[in-house]
């Protein structure tokens, strides 16, 4: 008796199950995982990238309407397709400038336009009057910075913060406290500034202004002294005051150039650097921004 034939699965030639509409194999983002970008509602990419590669081709376009920190922006760029992101906040915008610029280098800016930022004076101003914490968001992108937590007593008076090494990838955290004014400005901001620089022991503060500073304020800071970078013996102005028509024209913080900014967790980066021209839009309303909705 010869024996029952059997039929051989190659498991690699078999169609699988289809996915149901219950994805529980990717899991969710927790305080640990590298991705994490500290925005409250980010998605983790594995996700995206399913949906993304699922629903189209590459040299499609992928449309995120609510891209908040840009998962789907950021997992489109990497497989190859076009996008638009919109969002509503700057502070989504500047973060996925960010994450952007960490995953696919610094050329990346040149292959996406952003529509609806200031890139006037007069924008600014138009800005800032329409919603003072847009503007300070906008301004603290300009500077790479981040937004300070706003817990109650010990942020206060500083609105965003920049970190840094001074002294290669090992060396210890340094810290820019940022305040931005964009209303009238005097001496006394400037003196509250040296007060936080000493109270949160930060190397460096920085004050960003839509106005003019005035000569005692320019005095004032110039009074705080220097910091001197123990890499390279440089010193930089521990107290700088920044104008919006001075960054706006490309000017910067004075800070160590060796130095690495680490403010924001950096973004994974993408093998698959992509050249082709692609769009950041935030919608028109972000011209004319109105006061944020609550994240979902
Ligand atoms: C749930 S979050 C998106 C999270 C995103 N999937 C991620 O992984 O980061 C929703 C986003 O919609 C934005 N938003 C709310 N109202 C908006 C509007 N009217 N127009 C554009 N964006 C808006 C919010 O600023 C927020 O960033």
């Amino acid at each position: 008796m010869g024996a029952v034939p059997q039929l051989k699965r190659y498991l690699d030639k078999m169609k699988g199950q289809p996915l149901s509409d219950n994805w529980d194999d990717i899991e969710h983002l927790h305080g640990s995982n590298l991705e994490g970008l500290g925005y409250p509602t980010q998605k983790p990419e594995a996700l995206l990238e399913r949906i993304l590669k699922s629903s189209s081709e590459e040299g499609e376009t992928v449309l995120d309407p609510f891209c908040g920190c840009g998962t789907s922006i950021a997992v489109a760029q990497r497989l190859n397709r076009k996008w638009i992101g919109i969002d509503i906040t700057h502070l989504a915008i500047g973060l996925i400038k960010s994450r952007l610029r960490d995953a696919f280098g610094e050329a990346v800016k040149e292959t996406y336009k952003v529509i609806g930022e200031p890139t006037a004076l007069p924008d600014a101003e138009e800005l800032a009057k329409e919603d003072p914490y847009q503007f300070q968001w906008w301004a603290l992108g300009l500077v790479g910075a981040r937004r300070a937590e706003q817990r109650k007593g010990s942020d206060q008076g500083i609105d965003g913060r920049l970190y840094f090494h001074d002294e290669g990838e090992g060396g210890s955290t340094k810290q820019i406290i940022l305040s931005v004014k964009s209303g009238h400005v005097n001496v006394a901001q400037v003196r509250d500034l040296r007060g936080f620089i000493e109270r949160e022991k930060a190397e460096i503060g920085v004050l960003i202004t839509l106005e003019d500073a005035t000569k005692p304020m320019r005095t004032e800071a110039a009074a705080a002294g220097f910091y001197k970078s123990l890499y390279g013996q440089d010193k930089y102005p521990k107290l700088q005051i920044l104008t919006v028509a001075e960054l706006l024209g490309g000017k910067s913080i004075a800070y160590p150039q060796h130095s690495h900014n680490v403010t924001f967790k950096r973004a994974p980066r993408a093998e698959t650097p992509q050249a082709e021209q692609l769009t950041l839009a935030p919608s028109d309303e972000t011209a004319k921004p109105r006061k944020p909705r609550k994240h979902s």
